[in-house]
Order: structure tokens, then C-alpha cells, then sequence
């Protein structure tokens, strides 16, 4: 899934781009360019990097969060 649509980037790059440290917007930004120019997209950027700092603790959380994401992009 994009989720900056500016620059093309998936859900899967900001993904790694966390995994490989980047804890804030601008750090997300300076690893895949996501969020480097409209800033349409930092809300989502905010949410993955949320996520990724406390993963969910069940299923439920699991599947809720996927929701609030889909619904975010639709
Ligand atoms: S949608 Fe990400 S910078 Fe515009």
C-alpha cells in the first residue's frame, strides 16, 4: 500500500525504514522521502512509527489496528 503518494513509497519501506531506526517523520523522510514534500501523508508516517514502537498485544488489537489503518487511506 502507498502511503506517500508525493514520492511512491509503501507502507513496507516506512516499515523498514523504522526498523532501521528512523523513529520520527523527518528521520522516516531522510531513509525513503516519504513525507518530504506536501506532508499529506506524516499523519499516517506518525501512525506506523507509533505502531512499530508498541506492537499490539492481541488479535483484537491486531486486527483493530489494521482497520484504523485501511480506513486512514481510504
Ligand atoms: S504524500 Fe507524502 S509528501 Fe506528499
Amino acid at each position: 500500500m502507498i502511503v506517500c503518494s508525493c514520492h511512491g513509497v509503501s507502507d513496507a519501506a516506512v516499515r523498514k525504514a523504522v526498523e532501521e531506526g528512523a523513529r520520527t517523520p523527518e528521520l522516516v523522510a531522510a531513509r525513503c522521502c516519504a513525507g518530504n514534500s506536501c506532508g499529506a501523508c506524516l499523519e499516517m508516517l506518525e501512525q506506523l512509527i507509533r505502531e512499530m514502537a508498541s506492537p499490539p498485544t492481541s488479535s483484537g488489537d491486531a486486527c483493530r489496528a489494521r482497520s484504523l489503518r485501511l480506513k486512514r487511506v481510504a
